[in-house]
């Protein structure tokens, strides 16, 4: 679990009335995804995965991913609709793309940028369900265990992170902030 009182607070982001804190930094992002990528080599050696990432979200993780993978592999993406405008989930899940690979009898690892009440990857595995993949394996940069509402396993995690509304590396706030190369917490002071 990262703690918030791990990291010296150099910047500040100003939302409106709302603070954002730094959370993750470049270089503890830097070092975990080269880590996950090495592992995920090592198990999938002899294999020809294909990495699913989840849309718009995992675009950043899965870019750096994937050049931290040392054997062959192929991608693909899903879009799915996002939180809107808002902090909070919905708790819809609507599909705005399908994939283009044929994923039966094939290694799939979904890549996704960060695993909340797990409604989206629960709902992923369910699409998933309607195809016979050889194996199917999930890759969260970010967890929030204390949110978990539905029952899904998440087989490499980046990080566990507290509760919190969390910008950057590709997770946005109302669709902005996707480009900062940390991660942020909104802060609750
Ligand atoms: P879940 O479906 O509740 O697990 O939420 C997963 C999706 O919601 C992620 O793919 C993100 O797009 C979005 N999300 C969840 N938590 C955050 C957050 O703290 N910041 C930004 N987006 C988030
Ligand atoms: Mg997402």
């Amino acid at each position: 679990m990262v703690e918030l009182s791990d990291q010296k607070i150099k910047d500040v982001i100003h939302v409106g009335n709302e603070k954002f804190v730094p959370l993750i930094t470049k270089e503890q992002i830097e070092k975990r995804v080269k880590e996950l990528g090495e592992e995920i080599s090592r198990d999938y050696k002899g294999k020809l995965p294909i990495f699913i990432g989840i849309l718009n979200g995992s675009f950043i993780f899965m870019s750096d991913l994937i050049k931290n993978i040392s054997i062959n592999c192929e991608i693909d993406f899903f879009k799915l609709s996002s939180y809107g405008e808002q902090k909070i989930s919905s708790g819809k899940v609507k599909l705005l793309k399908e994939l283009n690979a044929d994923i039966n009898d094939r290694h799939i690892i979904i890549v996704e940028d960060i695993v909340d009440s797990g409604l989206s990857i629960d709902y992923i595995e369910k699409l998933i369900s309607n195809f016979t993949p050889a194996s199917m394996k999930v890759v969260s940069l970010l967890v929030k265990p204390n949110s978990l509402k539905y029952n899904v396993e998440i087989n490499y995690i980046g990080f566990e992170i507290p509760d919190k509304f969390v910008i950057g590396y590709g997770l946005d706030y109302a669709q902005k902030y996707r480009n900062l190369n940390s991660i942020y917490v909104l802060s609750e002071e």
